[in-house]
């Protein structure tokens, strides 16, 4: 389970949200929705580690993220797949490059061993036959394929975080990203976080929703409670 208790996360002394209390449970899928600038990449930032919760504390299948040593928190990130906006492939490298690379990078594995790892993920999302190709020679979709195979590569996931993983794509891509999404949920258990700006989109991958608001987490919930809120700024962005 990830649970978030009385959790603050901000720049500097500035919070950016505050008394954020949350709860994924074991292999479900979390999405969160807000205004641009509520805080939502900032909460994925907690999760993985990157920033430190000013107050409470974020907690991951029973360890606190905030108390990891160095070397605890560089073993507990390569459980986490973390999906950044627009894919964020390195241009200059082939598709088997970009999801290799941390492995040559980090592991003492021989490149049979990782061109192995690299072709049972591409596999898994599809794209096998794209291996040799430069992210340019991509559609948006692929690139967004090739960008969660990578965040896989060094072990199965515990945890996956998508930043925006739809932004950009037309309707027919995000709805085969969404199914990719639940296909990672099922075959890996994962628990994963979700940030999405589509409201279509977030009731495809999510089993559980939460708003942001105001600095504040205003609702959680499942697809029904979100529906028969009356809060305004929920009404709002339920009608947009
Ligand atoms: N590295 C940083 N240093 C200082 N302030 C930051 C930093 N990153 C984000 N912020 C600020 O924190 C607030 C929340 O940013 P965040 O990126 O979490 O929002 P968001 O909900 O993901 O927005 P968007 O939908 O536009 O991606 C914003 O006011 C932003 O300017
Ligand atoms: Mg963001």
């Amino acid at each position: 389970m990830i649970r978030f208790e009385h959790v603050a996360l901000g720049y500097a002394d500035r919070p950016v949200v505050q008394d954020v209390d949350l709860e994924v449970p074991d292999g479900k899928t979390m999405v969160i929705l807000g205004d641009s600038g509520s805080g939502k990449s900032t909460l994925l930032k907690g999760v993985l580690g990157i920033l430190k919760p000013q107050a409470g504390q974020i907690e991951v299948n029973g360890s606190n993220v905030g108390d990891l040593e160095e070397n605890e928190l560089l073993a507990y990130r390569q459980r986490i797949g973390m999906v950044f906006q627009e894919g964020a492939l390195f241009d200059s490298l082939t598709v088997g490059e970009n999801i290799g690379f941390w492995l040559w990078e980090h592991t003492d594995w021989n490149d049979e061993k990782i061109e192995e790892r690299i072709r049972t993920l591409l596999r898994f999302v599809g794209l096998e036959s794209v291996i040799d190709k430069r992210p340019d020679e991509l559609s948006g979709g692929m690139k967004r394929r090739v960008a969660i195979a990578r965040s896989m590569a060094p072990q199965d996931p515990l945890v996956m975080l998508y930043d925006e993983p739809t932004t950009g794509l037309d309707p027919f891509t995000s709805r085969s990203i969404c199914d990719l999404i639940r296909q990672v949920q099922s075959e890996f258990q994962v628990m994963s976080l979700v940030v999405t700006h589509d409201l279509h989109d977030a009731f495809r991958v999510g089993d559980l929703f939460s708003f942001i608001h105001d600095s504040r987490v205003i609702l959680t919930g499942n697809r029904e409670k979100i529906e028969r809120s009356d809060d305004p700024f929920i009404r709002t962005f339920l009608s947009t």
